[in-house]
């Protein structure tokens, strides 16, 4: 006979409990929660993903794993008491909101310093902190930039159409950060056009923000029509800034700044009210399914994979993952406008590979991984890339150095999901040859 259970629910004041310990680290059972998140933060990268630094996507969030244990660790400090892991889950995203907004107000220099120690293999002519870091911002550019200016391709006619129609258009930027989503937009409009627009900077980071307004400034937009605002995304729906906008946006644009939240819908839905009709919402972001589990496996051939990987259907029957496992499909998605995106398995192998070179590893490694990675393929074998780290980390011949790696990339459906689901229906998403792990979002409010 099932045992029945006896454990009471939560009052408030157990609940506010479970926050505090949670999100503040302090009180009942605090010690042993930081315990449980900090040794998984002071691993190097991937783990790194886990506990505090919990920015990946709810739907790969791979920390989800530290739940009972999160739950056995406060169930000492309030015995006979039941838990709900919907309220650790939650709990959980408050602490990494909290965490985004630390990281993201401290400078790089103070991001780098902070950042957990990792072995690295140096690269020739590549040697100091500074090198390296130059040599990584070099790697990112190159993507970001490439993304930002097809994105301000897009974005530039429709802008002047707008101002030709109604002599002045507002954009609103989500995440503007120095300011690269938005500028290459202003430079394709001409001196006069520059003058009728109308910008709101949003972003958690001050600092950045006035870099940005001071750039848009220094290239003919007029000071008193840039607005910066200091909004953390975890709270737009609280925002009166936010609210301030309603119906007043003819574009609203984000590059590489959504994939920052667990729940895309909270701000989808603030962009739809934002927007007035016929308005548009254009934004780019990372896509790849690499970061959806430690451990990934190949589902065979025609399976149906689900959107966050946790389970594939094949033949009729459903095969779940284990515990941190995730599968990643062999199918070729259909083609559908421009969209052109690879199979999961090469944006799989162009991500991790990338990431071999933005650890510093010389090109040979990366090639190397990637042999590795076909080989594992080929054999059926699963994909462990934290072990293979581990592996690389330990063989090759090393010096202790700083690097800061955590991100959390969502899959182009989580977004188009997100979408549907906030009232705003995805037109199309764009892939770009030269990179398919960068995707283009059009939407456009009816
Ligand atoms: C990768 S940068 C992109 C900046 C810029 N759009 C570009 O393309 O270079 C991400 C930006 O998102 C901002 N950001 C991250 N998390 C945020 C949050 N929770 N609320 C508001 N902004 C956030 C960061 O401060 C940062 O400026």
């Amino acid at each position: 006979m099932r045992k029945r259970n006896t454990r009471k629910p939560l009052n408030t004041s157990d609940k506010k409990a479970v926050f505090e310990a949670i999100v503040k680290g302090k009180g009942r059972g605090s010690r042993d929660v930081n315990n449980l998140l900090n040794s998984a933060g002071k691993r190097p990268y991937p783990s790194f993903m886990l506990g505090s630094k919990a920015k990946v996507p709810r739907e790969s969030y791979y920390g989800w794993k530290l739940v009972p244990e999160i739950r056995s660790a406060l169930g000492k400090a309030m015995p006979g008491k039941h838990i709900p892991g919907s309220v650790i889950k939650e709990a959980l995203y408050k602490r990494s909101a909290a965490e985004y907004e630390k990281e993201w107000t401290t400078s790089p220099k103070e991001r780098w310093k902070k950042a957990p120690k990792v072995r690295i293999y140096p690269q020739k002519g590549v040697q100091t902190t500074k090198q390296r870091m130059a040599q990584w911002a070099k790697d990112i550019t190159k993507n970001i930039n490439f993304a930002n200016s097809k994105n301000a391709e897009l974005i530039s006619p429709e802008l002047k159409r707008k101002i030709a129609k109604n002599g002045q258009a507002t954009l609103v930027d989500l995440g503007t950060g120095a300011g690269k989503t938005v500028i290459p937009i202003i430079e394709r409009l001409n001196t006069n056009q520059r003058k009728k627009i109308s910008i709101t900077l949003i972003d958690v980071s001050v600092k950045d923000l006035k870099t940005a307004k001071q750039l848009l400034t220094e290239i003919g937009v007029p000071s008193q029509n840039v607005k910066a605002l200091k909004v953390n995304f975890g709270g737009v729906e609280k925002s009166r800034a936010i609210k301030n906008l309603t119906g007043k946006a003819d574009i609203v644009t984000a590059g590489a700044s959504l994939h920052h939240l667990s729940k895309s819908e909270t701000i989808f839905r603030q962009v739809n009210n934002m927007l007035k009709q016929d308005g548009s919402f254009k934004f780019w972001d990372w896509s790849h399914p690499a970061w959806r589990a430690g451990t990934l496996k190949i589902a065979p051939k025609n399976a149906r994979v689900s959107i966050n990987g946790r389970a594939y259907s094949y033949k009729g029957e459903i095969m779940r993952a284990e515990r941190g496992t995730a599968f990643v499909s062999q199918e070729i998605p259909k083609g559908r406008g421009s969209f052109k995106a690879r199979s999961e398995i090469s944006q799989v192998r162009e991500m991790l590979s990338t990431w071999v070179s933005l650890l510093n590893f010389p090109q040979a490694e990366r090639t190397r991984f990637n042999k590795w990675f076909d080989r594992r393929i080929k054999s059926g074998k699963p994909i462990n890339f934290e072990s293979y780290l581990q592996k690389l980390e330990k063989t090759a011949p090393s010096k202790p150095a700083q690097i800061e790696i955590m991100e959390g990339h969502k899959l182009y459906k989580l977004y188009e999901r997100a979408l549907r689901g906030s009232g705003l229906a995805p037109n199309a998403t764009r892939f770009y040859s030269e990179s398919n792990l960068l995707a283009h979002y059009e939407v456009k409010k009816k």
